[in-house]
């Protein structure tokens, strides 16, 4: 395997970090007690070609590539991953999804504001009764004729509030299986929808996430995407891209723990010298740089097999389980090196333990991400 860093992946990483170090980071605490959007911060994103930034020049994107997105993602995530999961539905999930699959009409309507970060994106796809088992969707969307009328309830959903177009999944035929599912693009605005209560979590706390409801909504045709029954691929298919997304957010979360925990052990004086003399700290910042690294190689990967056209559905479940890994178990070693200022949130670790949770959780948790990698692994 081979892949080097441009001048051009160089220069993006370098954006992002300094957006993330002089934007982000001065509001972050903040932002995480009040659970407060960071929706001013999410607009300069966009003016800076974040918000699309796979999407082709054409329909307002950055035409980057998956490996320029994923160092962005890594940068912004050090430091603010509310921000970073707004940033990577909308990349990875919607403005992907939307480009990959949509019609011409619906790029020139949604996908366009999408990119340019004038509009932020919504995914809906778990219910109180379907999250891990997606096809159990009890969301209905009926036809008739030249519209559907969408009824149901959608739980945990990212940029809940903030979004203004949702990708909407539904049972259209509930005997067809997965083959009777549809995705719609669903405007806020439309009559009967509904942005209901708004969690109030552990973890990436700034992030809007909200149950949704649909009491017959009129969906007019055009607005499926794909033909129809292709709503469950549709799915899995953006999930696959998605979870590069939510890996380097992991990788981030973790790089990030591990660059306070060095500049902390070389602050911090204990027992006569600063605390990285011990070993007991240098140990445990070179466990923390290994498994950074590790992580840091399979989402990289899995960002290059999409870049270069190979079948990514294993290695970006790959990546998303071994990173989410990582920023739980490296994070909580951060908080330990920092002792008791490590419990206290002004020194940000502590919001790093809470927010890597979640990437064991969301776009798949990591039981799921294991039922793909064996189903790879053995060919079944
Ligand atoms: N690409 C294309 N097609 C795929 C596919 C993929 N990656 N994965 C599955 N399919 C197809 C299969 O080939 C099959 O089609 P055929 O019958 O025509 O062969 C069909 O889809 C059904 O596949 P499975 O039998 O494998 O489906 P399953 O019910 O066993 O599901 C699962 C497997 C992997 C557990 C899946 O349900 C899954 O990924 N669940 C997790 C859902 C998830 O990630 N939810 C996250 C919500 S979004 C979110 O979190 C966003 C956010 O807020 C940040």
């Amino acid at each position: 395997m081979h892949f080097e860093l441009t001048e051009e992946h160089l220069a993006v990483k370098e954006a992002a970090r300094d957006f993330a170090q002089n934007v982000l980071k001065p509001g972050v605490i903040e932002r995480d007690n009040a659970q407060r959007f960071p929706a001013e911060e999410v607009k300069q994103l966009g003016e800076l070609g974040f918000m699309g930034m796979m999407v082709d020049p054409k329909y307002g994107g950055s035409g980057m590539d998956t490996l320029s997105y994923v160092l962005a993602m890594e940068e912004i995530s050090k430091v603010d991953a509310s921000t970073s999961v707004c940033m990577s539905v909308n990349n990875s999930l919607v403005c992907w999804g939307l480009e990959k699959f949509g019609t011409e009409e619906q790029k020139q309507k949604y996908l366009v504001p999408l990119a340019k970060g004038e509009k932020i994106g919504a995914f809906c796809l778990s219910e109180p009764e379907a999250g891990s088992d997606a096809t159990s969707q009890r969301t209905t969307a009926i036809d008739h004729g030249d519209y559907y009328l969408l009824n149901g309830t959608k739980n945990w959903i990212t940029n809940g509030s903030s979004a203004s177009i949702y990708l909407v999944i539904a049972q259209t035929n509930v005997d067809l299986g997965h083959k009777g599912i549809n995705a719609f693009i669903i405007e806020r605005g439309m009559e009967g929808f509904v942005v209901g209560a708004k969690e109030d979590k552990m973890g990436i706390r700034g992030s809007d996430t909200h149950t949704l409801l649909f009491n017959d909504v009129k969906v007019p045709k055009e607005n499926r995407i794909g033909e129809d029954g292709f709503g469950f691929k549709f799915a899995m298919k953006v999930l696959s891209g998605g979870r590069i997304g939510i890996a380097a957010q992991a990788l981030g979360i973790a790089a990030g723990a591990l660059e306070l925990s060095v500049a902390y052990s070389k602050e911090r004086q204990a027992f006569g010298k600063e605390i990285y003399k011990h070993q007991a700290i240098a140990f445990k910042i070179a466990d923390m740089a290994t498994e950074v690294e590790a992580a840091r190689m399979l989402v990289y990967k899995s960002a290059v097999d999409k870049d270069q056209g190979r079948n990514y559905d294993q290695s970006s479940a790959m990546a998303k389980l071994y990173a989410s890994k990582v920023a739980m178990e490296q994070t909580v070693e951060a908080v330990q090196i920092h002792g008791g200022y490590g419990f206290v949130k002004e020194y940000h670790v502590e919001r790093l333990m809470r927010d890597a949770k979640i990437t064991q959780i969301y776009e798949g948790t990591s039981e799921v991400q294991k039922i793909v990698i064996s189903r790879g692994v053995l060919n079944a």
